[in-house]
């Protein structure tokens, strides 16, 4: 990897942002590289990202990370975004130009792919249906990756009916809405399950979905990644499902944010999961 000659700077801007292990994935690899270089959580409230985004070329950051609640907000913000970003409804990374002006970004679509690829790298998406549970901001970049990736039928099935209709609407044929009370049925003959709400983190009750009519060689995925095994993973695997946690997505996603900003692709290596599973272990 090529060494810059300069001290290089990017940040994770959310609220709150304490809890984010972006830091730590970031600083390992300015490590791992020899690099002088710092990534900071930033904590900017609501209602501040404009000008947040806007100060980071006077400091000469290279960009950032956008976590909630600023994902959607940024898209009014900068000054050009990029296709997924736009038909995902959300940025997830800020690049500065030279001149100042701030490209946005989703690669949280290219991080759910990725680390799908690097546990099963013979995935593909036209091999059956997949249920995708949820529809916020996680389950759009997810199902976007699906659909671009070739998926031909994607059961979304969400808690609010409505949210589901909105990105079957937008990202058109492949995704069809399922009422919530459809979703233990909509597993039939499901290729791979996709888990995008917020049930079952740390501090959540388990996502209410019965795993009955899954059939066992489907692959079962959780954005989630506290804990790096959420009861559903862990009911998935002790019924003899492959399963997926979220952890690899996070680290993926930090690759093209690295081309974005610096010009260099740091890799995701068994001792960068180590590290970040450790300190989501609390060792
Ligand atoms: N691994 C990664 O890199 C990565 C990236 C992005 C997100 N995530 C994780 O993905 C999760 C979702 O994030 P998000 O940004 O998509 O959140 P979000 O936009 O707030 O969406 C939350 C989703 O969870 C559903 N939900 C909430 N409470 C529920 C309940 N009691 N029963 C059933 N469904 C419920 C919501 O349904 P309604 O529409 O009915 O409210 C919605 O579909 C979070 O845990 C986040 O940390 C991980």
């Amino acid at each position: 990897m090529a060494i810059p000659d300069r001290f290089l700077l990017a940040a994770v801007m959310g609220s709150p942002v304490l809890h984010s292990r972006s830091p730590l994935l970031h600083n390992y690899w300015f490590a791992e590289n020899g690099l002088a270089g710092a990534y900071v959580p930033l904590a900017i409230a609501p209602g501040q990202l404009g000008p947040a985004l806007r100060s980071l070329h006077a400091l000469k950051f290279s960009g950032c990370n956008l976590t909630i609640p600023h994902k959607q907000d940024a898209l009014a913000i900068v000054d050009e975004v990029d296709d997924a970003a736009r038909r995902i409804g959300a940025i997830s990374c800020v690049a500065v130009r030279p001149d100042g002006s701030l490209a946005g970004f989703n690669n949280d679509c290219y991080g759910f792919m990725e680390n799908v690829l690097e546990a099963q790298p013979d995935f593909r998406a036209d091999a059956g249906p997949i249920v995708v549970a949820g529809a916020g901001g996680g389950a759009r970049a997810v199902v976007w990756a699906l659909a671009q990736r070739g998926a031909r039928e994607i059961r979304l099935v969400n808690r609010t009916l409505a949210r589901a209709e909105i990105i079957a609407r937008e990202f058109g044929a492949p995704v069809q809405a399922y009422e919530w009370s459809q979703r233990h049925a909509a597993l039939e003959g499901a290729r791979m399950l996709v888990n995008t709400t917020s049930q079952g983190m740390v501090g959540m009750a388990p996502l209410d979905l019965a795993l009955d009519r899954l059939p066992r060689s489907a692959l079962v995925a959780d954005i989630i990644y506290t804990p790096l095994e959420t009861p559903l993973l862990r009911a998935a695997r002790l019924r003899g499902n492959a399963t997926l946690n979220g952890l690899g997505m996070l680290l993926h996603q930090g690759r093209p944010a690295w081309k974005a900003w610096f010009g260099l692709e740091p890799k995701v290596t068994p001792q960068l999961r180590a590290t970040l599973e450790a300190s989501l272990r609390g060792d």
